[in-house]
C-alpha cells in the first residue's frame, strides 16, 4: 500500500499536504449533534481548505457521519477520506464507570472487555479513532482529570493501559477490523503532574522521576500497538510538550519506537505563543512540525503555515521531508483503517441500531460498576441489609440520573435509573425524603420524625458530573459543606447511616468516615450504576473494589501516595517513637498516612493470607520470582479479592519507595474455601531507573509484601543473583 500513499503524496500541493495535517471540530462540517471539548474555533477557512482537511473530531452517528463524508468527498480533489475521531473514554452510548473507577476493579480483563464494547459501539457509529486511553499517572485529587486516569501506581497504570488498547483496537498491529477503532494514548506526557493540581499548569519533574514513574503507561500502550499519541498541554523539562523535540523525537519516536500519528491536543500548537516559546502561529507550526507533531487539532497554525509557504512559493528540502513524513503517517493510518477502500466504514445506521446500547452491553456495564465500587467502611458489618430492612433514603444525589461522570460524551442519561429507584426496586420498605435537606438549616426534630420509622438511613452525597474532568481543578476536594451538615444532622438522629459517595476524584472523607456506619464509593458508576449499588447493599454482590489512588486525611497532605520515597528520616511505624522523636519526616498536626491507602477496599467476606511460599529464593537476573499464595475466605460470603504483591528493594543506586506494586490478581474465593494462587514475576519487572536514567535490575536482597492492600505486613525475602 505504500505505493498508493507515495503516489498520493506526489500529487498533493503544499496546501493539501498541510490541510491533511489539520483536524477540525465537527461544527465546521455541520451544526447539529456537535460537542465542543475545547474553545470554539473562530477561524474562517476556505471551501478548498475545508475539503482538504485530514480529520474531524467530535461527531458521531452513522447517518450524520455518512453525510459529512459524502459531502466532503464530493468537493475533495484527491478524494482522500476524512478520519473521524472522538472522545470515547469509558464508553460510547453504554457508559462504564469512569476509568478511575474501572481501575478500582484491578481487573485488566474487565477493562479490556469494556473497551471492546466501547470500540464496537463507536465503530458502528461512524468513528474510526478514539482519544483514549488516558494514562497520565495521577497523585493529586485537586486535578479534575484524575477521573480519566488509572491511578497512582505505574504497574497498575501500565497493565490497564495495555488492556484498554487491546480492547479498543483488537490484538496486535493487524488491520483494524470493523468492530475496532484506533486508539490515541494521551496526554504525552506527564500532564497528571500539574503543579498544585491546577489545570493546564506547569509540570516540572525530573527526567529520573518521569522515566521511573510516569512513562510506563504510555510505553505499555505503545508496545500494545496504539496507533496515535496525543501531546499534552503542559511543559516538561522546561519546554511545552507540543514543541518538545527531546520528548517527541528522542523519547517517543526513537526510544519507544512509536511510528504512528502524533496529534496535538486542542489548540496546543497555537498555545505555544501563550507559553512564550513561539512568536506567531507560523512559528508555532514550524516548532511543532520539527517536534514531529503530525496533526494540528483546532489551532489553525498549520493552515497559516501553508498560506505562508504558498505565498513564498518555495520550500526547503528539509521542510518538504518533515511535511511528507507527517502526511505519510496520517495516510498510513487511513490505509490501516481501510478508509481508501471504504470511506463509509461504520456508517451504517442499521448496524448502529444493532450494536449500540444493547442489553448485553448494559449487563457488562453493571458488572463493571459492581466490581469498581469500593467498600470503605462497614462498622459492625452493617452491610449487607436485609431486603425487608426499613430504610430512609435521602441526599442530593439520590435522584440524580447523571451518574456517568465526565467524558461520557454520548452517554444516555434519560434511560438511566436513579439510586432512589434502584433501591426501591430492591427493598420493600424504603421511605424517600424528597425534599433536598441540604438547603437551609436542617430542623433536627423534623429529621428525627422523618427517620423515626427506619432502622437505617442511606445518604447519597458527592459531586456532580460537571465537577469532574477537564477544567475542574478544586482547592478543596471535599464534600460540599451542606452535605457534611446533612450527615452531621443524620448522625444526631441516632440511626445507623450508610453513606454513598459519588465522585470522580478522591475526597477528604475523614469526618464522613466518622459519621458513617458504612461508607460505599461507587465513583461515577455509569449507565447501570444504580442497579449495581442496590445489588451490593442487599448483598447479591459482594464488593471487591480496591483504591487505585490514596484518599488523604487532610488537604494539606496532598500529594499523598503510597509509593513515595523513604527519606532519610522515615517514620518507624512504632507510634511511641514516631511521636517522641521530633526529627522525623512528618507533620506536627496530621499523620503521614492517608485515610485510605492504595489497594484498600473491604469485603463482606473475611479473607486471610494463610501462607506465602517462594519456590526459590535465589533468582537469576533474567529469571522469575515464582511464588504461591494460600488464601482462605473465613466467612459465609462468596467473594472476590485482589491479592497484591509489593516489592521492597533493600539497597538500590537511587532512592526507592518503601514498597511498590509488582503483582496483583483478582480471584473469587467461595465461602470457607481455601485457594492457592500461583504468581510469576519476571525479574525484569524489578528494574528501576538508575542515575544514568537507564532501567535496570540490580542483584541483591529484596522483600515482597503480599496481602490485600499496600499496608500489608506479610512478607517473604529473596535474592537476585
Ligand atoms: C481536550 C482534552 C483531550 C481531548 C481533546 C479532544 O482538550 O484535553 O483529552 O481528547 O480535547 O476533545
Amino acid at each position: 500500500m505504500v505505493s498508493r500513499i507515495k503516489e498520493l503524496l506526489g500529487k498533493m500541493s503544499i496546501t493539501e499536504k498541510i490541510a491533511q495535517l489539520s483536524q477540525l471540530s465537527a461544527d465546521y462540517f455541520q451544526k447539529d449533534g456537535v460537542t465542543l471539548t475545547g474553545p470554539a474555533g473562530k477561524q474562517q477557512i476556505t471551501s478548498e481548505e475545508l475539503h482538504s482537511v485530514g480529520s474531524v473530531l467530535g461527531i458521531s452517528g452513522a447517518t450524520r457521519a455518512r453525510k459529512i463524508q459524502e459531502n466532503y468527498l464530493q468537493h475533495s480533489r484527491l478524494k482522500i477520506p476524512l478520519i473521524f475521531m472522538a472522545d470515547v473514554v469509558h464508553g460510547y452510548k453504554t457508559i462504564f464507570p469512569i476509568p478511575l473507577g474501572l481501575a478500582s476493579s484491578f481487573d485488566p480483563e474487565l477493562v479490556e472487555k469494556t473497551a471492546k464494547i466501547a470500540a464496537k459501539e463507536s465503530a458502528n457509529a461512524g468513528l474510526h479513532a478514539v482519544f483514549a486511553p488516558m494514562v497520565d499517572l495521577v497523585r493529586d485529587p485537586r486535578w479534575g482529570r484524575v477521573m480519566e486516569a488509572n491511578g497512582e501506581d505505574p504497574f497498575l497504570n501500565g497493565s490497564l493501559a495495555a488492556a484498554s488498547v487491546r480492547g479498543f483496537q483488537g490484538y496486535g498491529t493487524g488491520e483494524l477490523d470493523r468492530n475496532h477503532v484506533a486508539t490515541c494514548v494521551k496526554h504525552f506526557a506527564a500532564y497528571g503532574a500539574a503543579e498544585g493540581g491546577r489545570e493546564y499548569n506547569t509540570v516540572d519533574i525530573s527526567e529520573w522521576q518521569f522515566r521511573d514513574q510516569y512513562l510506563e503507561g504510555y510505553q505499555k500502550a505503545i508496545e500494545t500497538g496504539a496507533r496515535l499519541v496525543m501531546t499534552s498541554f503542559n511543559t516538561l523539562f522546561g519546554v511545552p510538550a507540543t514543541a518538545n523535540q527531546k520528548l517527541m523525537r528522542s523519547i517517543l519516536r526513537d526510544e519507544l519506537g512509536f511510528d504512528g500519528v502524533l496529534i496535538s491536543d486542542w489548540n496546543a500548537i497555537g498555545e505555544l505563543r501563550e507559553h512564550g516559546v513561539a512568536d506567531s502561529q507560523v512559528d508555532a507550526a514550524v516548532k511543532a512540525l520539527k517536534a514531529g507533531v503530525d496533526m494540528d487539532m483546532m489551532s489553525f497554525a498549520y493552515f497559516e503555515l501553508a498560506q505562508k509557504l504558498e505565498k513564498e512559493n518555495q520550500i526547503s528540502q528539509e521542510f518538504t521531508q518533515l511535511l511528507d513524513e507527517a502526511v505519510y503517517r496520517v495516510l498510513k493510518l487511513k490505509e490501516e483503517l481501510g478508509l481508501f477502500e471504504d470511506p463509509f466504514r461504520g456508517m451504517d445506521s442499521l448496524k448502529e441500531e444493532e450494536n449500540v446500547l444493547t442489553e448485553d452491553n448494559l449487563k457488562v456495564a453493571q458488572k463493571a460498576a459492581e466490581e469498581s465500587t469500593v467498600l470503605l467502611e462497614n462498622k459492625n458489618n452493617l452491610l449487607p441489609l436485609r431486603a425487608d430492612a426499613k430504610i430512609t433514603l435521602c441526599g442530593p444525589l439520590a435522584h440524580e440520573s447523571d451518574l456517568l461522570g465526565s467524558w461520557s460524551w454520548k452517554g444516555d442519561t434519560v434511560k438511566n435509573v436513579t439510586i432512589a429507584t434502584a433501591l426501591q426496586d430492591k427493598f420493600r420498605n424504603v421511605t424517600v425524603l424528597d425534599d433536598d435537606l441540604t438547603e437551609g438549616v436542617i430542623d433536627l426534630d423534623i429529621l428525627k420524625q422523618k427517620t423515626a420509622g427506619s432502622e437505617v438511613v442511606i445518604a447519597v452525597v458527592g459531586l456532580r458530573s460537571f465537577q469532574s474532568g477537564e477544567a475542574t481543578s478544586m482547592v478543596k476536594p471535599c464534600l460540599p459543606s451542606e452535605q457534611l451538615g446533612l450527615l452531621k444532622a443524620l448522625n444526631k438522629t441516632g440511626k445507623k447511616i450508610i453513606t454513598l459517595v459519588i465522585t470522580g476524584r478522591p475526597l477528604v472523607l475523614t469526618e464522613v468516615s466518622e459519621l458513617s456506619d458504612a461508607l460505599l464509593l461507587p465513583w461515577f458508576p455509569g449507565s447501570r450504576g444504580s442497579q449495581a449499588i442496590a445489588n451490593i447493599i442487599v448483598g447479591e454482590v459482594n464488593p471487591s473494589g480496591k483504591l487505585p489512588m490514596s484518599f488523604p486525611r487532610s488537604i494539606g497532605q496532598i500529594p499523598v501516595y503510597y509509593n513515595s520515597l523513604r527519606t532519610g528520616r522515615p517514620l518507624t511505624g512504632r507510634s511511641s517513637i514516631d511521636q517522641e522523636n521530633k526529627y522525623l519526616s512528618k507533620y506536627i498536626d496530621e499523620e503521614n498516612s492517608p485515610l485510605y491507602c492504595f489497594g484498600y477496599g473491604l469485603s463482606y467476606a473475611d479473607f486471610k493470607i494463610k501462607k506465602v511460599t517462594l519456590l526459590d529464593n535465589q533468582i537469576a537476573e533474567d529469571g522469575e520470582v515464582n511464588l504461591q499464595v494460600e488464601v482462605k475466605n473465613e466467612s459465609h460470603f462468596d467473594g472476590q479479592t485482589v491479592i497484591q504483591g509489593y516489592l521492597h528493594q533493600c539497597v538500590a543506586e537511587t532512592a526507592q519507595p518503601e514498597r511498590e506494586l509488582k503483582m496483583f490478581k483478582k480471584i473469587m474465593v467461595k465461602a470457607n474455601e481455601t485457594k492457592i494462587v500461583d504468581f510469576r514475576i519476571p525479574a525484569s519487572r524489578l528494574a528501576y531507573t538508575h542515575q544514568n536514567l537507564i532501567q535496570k535490575v540490580d542483584c541483591g536482597k529484596y522483600l515482597l509484601y503480599v496481602g490485600f492492600d499496600a499496608n500489608t505486613e506479610e512478607k517473604v525475602s529473596f535474592e537476585i543473583v
